[in-house]
């Protein structure tokens, strides 16, 4: 597990951008909990921190395909997931797995 931030840094508007290794990722608050996700969406590499989140819908500023970010699912496109991370929260530290789910 590496720490990406702090929660006292995570706000439901706006992500936390961070790397993983090679990998940019994100950190999302989701109704209270972090969810860290691809920064770059599966569809065709939009700016996925620039998208709107609605509870637990995320969607992309580019094409508009959203994704549920709890289950990975993509409403426009069912055989493609977003890529999530394992997500540990340890006091105010945020710590996520280099391997996705
Ligand atoms: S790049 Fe995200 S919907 Fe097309």
């Amino acid at each position: 597990m590496m720490k990406v931030g702090e929660m006292s840094e995570l706000t439901a508007d706006k992500p936390l951008r961070a790397s993983l290794g090679s990998e940019k990722i994100l950190i999302f608050l989701v109704k209270g909990t972090p969810v860290a996700t691809q920064a770059r969406c599966p569809h065709a590499q939009g700016p996925l921190h620039q998208g709107e989140l609605c509870g637990t819908v995320l969607t992309c500023p580019w094409h508009g395909w959203s994704f549920d970010l709890v289950t990975g699912e993509c409403e426009e496109d069912p055989d493609l997931l977003i890529k999530r991370y394992d997500v540990t929260v340890e006091g105010n530290d945020i710590l996520v797995s280099q391997v996705s789910a």
